[in-house]
């Protein structure tokens, strides 16, 4: 990053805003949560579904959050403070830090395991458990383990609070250019063993054949949620990362960069864990665990499998990290900017009272695994409110301010300048995103709310 006159800190390039923002999309939304949400609704059809609410309503929002960081130079709650006298439009950026607080708190989770998974790939205990059977029993007893889980957990909050802490955005840039290639690279790999199995083909047409008559509520609901988990929408995250960005550069099409970055990487992870899941006929429904029962499976059988999954896992726990700094970050920008505190103390503060909050989703795994609030443990319940309730309303809201609110001329020429030879040259883009904006997302996401809650 580099300082513009005004001593903020800017992206080097428009490539660093796009590894930067593919960086917080990448994470284990795509490896871990959208398999398993596929498995749970239904395959193909919930991925129809899910590529359709990510060109349709993800990207148009992407570009809004963009351009109102852009444009505003603020946290999403300075930002709404700067474009707005009105006392409640900074409230929708509170909401969105608070949501992104509830995130890391199940995320760090996921990611503990995830670096216990590294400590278990070198001991080489993936080749004692090689059947997914045998590895989901396994993965369930080291969950189940109060002392594994809380303690990965806590670790893995360390790495997140030390990166924000020492704000070593160096750092995490150029070990993200290189473990995100990494990270392709072995995924891509793993597809390949994963496709070269025997009845991988189930598992192809479970992914791309779909049956749209178990397209429901539900299924809508969860994949307009994770579109906007996956590409970190909602919540502002995008917004602060464009406030980074200068005037120059392109919104739109390094939003189109970041979406279909993001996008393929969840399909082509969901190739590897599929054919495995059919291959060795499991069940795809099991929830938060999948990956963790099938990945060991396949990665023992490839040639060199003991260092393909350190570095498998290495690259899932960076990709994670690189995620949760994002979410930390908008946090801490908010207390430093709007509360003026020290950025350490921000740090230290959240990252502690997120942790504390991250534990009993964590043994929601062990001891608490019987104790459920509208059917879900305390983990599905956080996950649940701020996926699929909190990020779609933060969307909508979003979409409502640029659409209809923000003064039109001034929100056409922000989007114009730096995109001549797009938005500017082809004036029905323009207006196909401001129809989105206005009416379609709005209104979907209002739909889709009001079934989620057994309205409609
Ligand atoms: N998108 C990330 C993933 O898929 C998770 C994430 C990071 C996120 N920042 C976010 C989700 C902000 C929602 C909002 O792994």
């Amino acid at each position: 990053m580099s300082l513009n006159k005004s001593g903020r800190e800017q992206w080097g390039s428009k490539l660093g805003f796009i590894l930067a923002a593919a960086g917080s999309a990448i994470g284990l939304g795509n490896i871990w949560r959208y398999p398993y949400l596929a498995g749970e609704n239904g395959g193909a059809a919930f991925i129809f579904v899910y590529v359709l609410c990510v060109f349709a309503i993800g990207i148009p929002v992407l570009i809004a959050e963009i351009l109102i960081g852009r444009t505003t130079q603020k946290n999403p709650v300075g930002a709404f403070k700067a474009l707005s006298s009105s006392r409640y439009w900074p409230v929708i950026g509170g909401m969105g830090v608070f949501a992104g607080f509830i995130i890391l708190s199940f995320y760090s989770v996921v990611a503990g395991w995830s670096l216990g998974y590294v400590v278990e790939a070198v001991k080489g205990n993936f080749y004692l458990y090689t059947a997914p059977d045998s590895a989901g029993q396994h993965f369930n007893d080291l969950i189940g383990n109060i002392g594994w889980s809380v303690g990965y957990l806590s670790l893995f909050m360390i790495l997140t609070m030390l990166v924000v802490y020492f704000g070593v955005q160096k750092g995490i840039e150029r070990g993200s250019k290189i473990m995100m290639p990494m990270l392709f690279g072995l995924i891509i790999i793993v597809t390949i063993q994963g496709l070269s199995l025997e009845g991988s083909s189930a598992g192809l047409s479970y992914l791309f054949n779909p049956d749209f008559s178990k397209i429901n509520g539900k299924v809508v609901l969860a994949a307009l949620g994770q579109a906007f988990f996956s590409l970190s929408l909602g919540m502002g995250a995008m917004l602060t990362y464009g406030s980074y960005l200068k005037k120059k550069d392109n919104i739109p099409s390094s939003a189109v960069w970041v979406a279909v970055l993001d996008t393929s990487i969840a399909i082509i992870a969901g190739i590897a864990i599929f054919t495995v899941v059919f291959a060795t006929n499991q069940s795809p429904d099991v929830g938060p665990s999948l990956i963790f029962r099938t990945l060991p499976a396949v990665l023992t059988q490839i040639p060199g499998g003991y260092i393909f999954s350190i570095l498998f896992f290495i690259a899932l726990v960076l990709a994670a990290l690189t995620s949760t700094v994002s979410l930390l970050e908008v946090v801490t920008a908010y207390f430093v900017d709007e509360k003026k505190w020290k950025r350490k103390k921000a740090v230290l503060i959240f990252g502690f009272v997120c942790l504390l909050l991250g534990i009993p989703s964590a043994l929601s795994f062990n001891v608490f695994a019987n104790s459920k609030i509208f059917g879900l443990n305390f983990f599905g319940l956080t996950e649940f409110i701020a996926s699929n309730l909190l990020l779609p309303i933060g969307g909508f809201f979003i979409a409502i301010f640029v659409g209809w609110v923000w003064n039109k001329a001034i929100v056409r020429a922000g989007v114009i300048e730096g995109a001549e030879d797009s938005f500017g040259k082809y004036p029905w883009l323009l207006i196909t995103w401001e129809i989105v904006l206005k009416y379609i997302a709005p209104i979907l996401i209002f739909i889709v709310l009001l079934s989620s809650i057994g309205i409609i």
